[in-house]
């Protein structure tokens, strides 16, 4: 299949497709089997790449509980929009009955959503949500994903809880939390939305701020490791604050930190987003304050749920969808006494 368009194929899943042993009239509604086209941003982004791994878990049990064979192709887009469009062009071709998007660049939606409409399939937009009047373009474009500014408002929370229950947390006692960013995607929703409602949630429960810094670290563990180096050679023991857009620049903080030689007592507060698992396990260790979790089961379940229906025409009504297009999942806060409920 790679060969067809010159596209890589990451994967092509075809689960257990044991069709006998269902009797009755439902049989012969029920298509034999659905495909299922997935295009993600980046396969080495660690929070998708669970949620992806969690969507292929739930369309095993669906395979199960229906009888349905489901076969879900998959692929990445490496960071690159026409790499992407092709991809969708291909699985459109494969006879895909639903195509799920994971866009790269959340501005430029237009090519996949023209081509789709052309042939009818429905497409799922996931995590990288376009705006509001791309999604109107076509009754058949859904998005599934969580509210960017409820993460935002929950690390914000956690940050000051912490400065006001530790007294190591402000570590020049002047009463003033000294803070940097580490900042997702330049233009992705839950970068812009999280860094601004996290430091007004702060500023909003009393806390007094500084910000020293930030950088864009795209949602980059190495990436963060780099800036955070940076920011550490040039303001030191100042930063008691690290707010990180995701929990791989937070651990990205962490290596910093540990490659600097600064001794645990001595680091900043660091605060993630995710619920990676990786993140929890630092959260659990002490090396995170807390994290927020962004519910990639509820949002590879309801994609699933979504895929499904309108791969089989069946109905949309149980899965709750608002103004008939959006799923979004709520987060949760993460601290210390918590991560075993997510592990
Ligand atoms: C966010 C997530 C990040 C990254 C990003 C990719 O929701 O918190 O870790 O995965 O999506 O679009």
């Amino acid at each position: 299949m790679s060969g067809k368009k010159g596209l890589a194929v990451w994967a092509v899943v075809c689960l257990c497709a044991v069709l006998t042993g269902c009797s009755g009239v439902k049989q012969e509604e029920q298509p034999k089997s659905i495909k299922i086209g997935v295009t993600v941003y980046d396969q080495y982004d660690t929070f998708v790449s669970q949620l992806i791994e969690k969507f292929n878990v739930y369309a095993g049990e669906k395979e199960t509980e229906t009888k349905t064979a489901i076969n879900i192709e998959l692929y990445n887009a490496a960071n690159s929009q026409t790499t992407q469009n092709g991809q969708v062009q291909t699985m459109l071709e494969d006879g895909c009955n639903v195509i799920c998007v994971n866009l790269v660049d959340r501005t430029e939606p237009t090519s996949i959503i023209d081509m789709a409409e052309k042939r009818g399939v429905p497409v799922i937009f996931f995590n990288r949500e376009l705006v509001e009047e791309d999604l109107e373009r076509w009754d058949q474009l859904y998005y599934v994903g969580a509210k960017a500014f409820e993460s935002g408002i929950m690390e914000g929370e956690i940050a000051a809880e912490v400065f006001r229950s530790s007294p190591g947390a402000d570590k020049n006692g002047d009463g003033v939390f000294q803070y940097i960013v580490l900042e997702g995607e330049a233009g992705h929703q839950d970068a812009i939305v999280r860094t601004e409602y996290s430091v007004s949630t702060i500023i909003d429960s009393g806390v007094e701020v500084e910000k020293l810094s930030y950088a864009i670290a795209n949602w980059n563990r190495a990436q963060a490791q780099t800036k955070m180096s940076q920011m550490l050679g040039e303001f030191g023991a100042a930063i008691e604050l690290v707010i990180a857009n995701n929990d791989d620049m937070a651990l990205g903080a962490v290596d910093a930190l540990k490659a600097a030689g600064v001794r645990q007592d001595q680091w900043p507060v660091i605060v993630g987003i995710d619920g990676t698992d990786v993140g929890l396990e630092a959260v659990k260790n002490g090396e995170l304050a807390g994290t927020v979790y962004n519910d990639k089961e509820g949002q590879a379940l309801a994609m699933l749920n979504l895929a499904y229906e309108l791969s089989v025409g069946g109905s949309l009504s149980k899965l709750a969808l608002e103004d008939g297009k959006y799923i979004r999942l709520p987060y949760a806060k993460i601290g210390p006494g918590d991560v075993a409920q997510y592990e």
